[in-house]
């Protein structure tokens, strides 16, 4: 296994969400709840030119928890990842939704400035969202390339879609990291890019970058993980090669349950979660 404690709970180089991973996301992931979409619709004026409507790119698009709501909102979303099963996953959900509007790219951050030659227009991007992904990411270079493609009053935006479930402030939280940190031996500092630091760093970025009136916009709500969601989401967060196989993780999941109280209530551990946008406009 390798590290960095500012990615992920198992921390690799190189991210990698394929195979069991991608599947335990599109199933576990939490979604957004329609009052992101409302402020990517204001921020961005996404709603003023009803019938022509803007192309969306969500980089880092995962299994389409953003990019398939999102396409409601726009003439055409374009979901971008490095990782194959993610996108299968995004494609697969986009069909079962009746989703016609998005279409999926293999590609990284540094793919984007190949965009231009594939759309039409000078500025042909009305808004680009990045959904708990940039901390894998290159931000200064990535917001410099897409402030040329990014139309008059379009933007950026960097959302932290709630903290890590290992980084709660909550007993249950606390346990699961203890838990983890017996497995996997060190510490689980991981936020994903939800720390303040790193979104201040994020907002600088985006200012050197060109981009205005760059702010931060909070939207709130409680939830609740049964225990069967909090390790199927912990799951979709553990790097393929560290998550313990088939063979070994009934248990692996009887350790955590194990370690974990009581949930308080039938509806589950509850969450209180904060999603932050992190916006920013040409
Ligand atoms: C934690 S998931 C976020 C998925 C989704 N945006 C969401 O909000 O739930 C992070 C995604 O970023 C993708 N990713 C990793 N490195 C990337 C890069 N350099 N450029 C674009 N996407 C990347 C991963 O493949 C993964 O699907």
């Amino acid at each position: 296994m390798t590290s960095s404690s500012t990615t992920s709970p198992t921390s690799p180089a190189v991210p990698d969400f394929s195979g069991e991973v991608a599947a335990y996301y599109a199933e576990y992931r939490r979604g957004y709840p329609p009052a992101v979409l409302d402020a990517l619709v204001r921020t961005f004026a996404l709603d003023a030119h009803p019938g022509v409507g803007d192309v969306a790119l969500d980089l880092g698009c995962g299994t389409g928890q953003l990019a398939l709501p999102l396409a409601a909102r726009v003439r055409t979303v374009i979901g971008m990842d490095p990782e194959p099963e993610m996108l299968r996953q995004a494609r697969s959900a986009a069909g079962r939704a009746g989703v016609r509007n998005a279409l999926w790219l293999l590609g990284t951050d540094a793919d984007v400035p190949g965009l231009a030659g594939l759309l039409p227009g000078d500025r042909p991007l009305g808004v680009t969202v990045i959904g708990n992904a940039l901390h894998w990411m290159r931000p200064d270079e990535l917001f410099g390339g897409l402030s040329p493609l990014t139309r008059p009053g379009g933007g950026v935006a960097v959302i932290a879609n709630g903290a890590p479930v290992w980084a709660q402030d909550t007993d249950w939280s606390q346990a699961l990291r203890a838990a983890l940190e017996e497995h996997f031996g060190r510490p689980i500092t991981a936020s994903c890019g939800t720390d303040t630091a790193e979104r201040e760093r994020y907002a600088a970025s985006l200012t050197a970058a060109g981009f205005a009136d760059v702010r931060e916009t909070v939207i709130t709500y409680e939830d609740a993980l049964t225990p069967d969601q909090l390790l199927g989401t912990l799951y979709s967060a553990i790097p393929a090669p560290s998550l313990p196989g088939p063979a070994d993780r009934p248990a692996f999941a009887a350790r955590l349950r194990a370690a974990l109280p009581a949930p308080p209530t039938a509806a589950g551990y509850p969450e209180h979660v904060r999603v932050s946008l992190l916006t920013g406009r040409r």
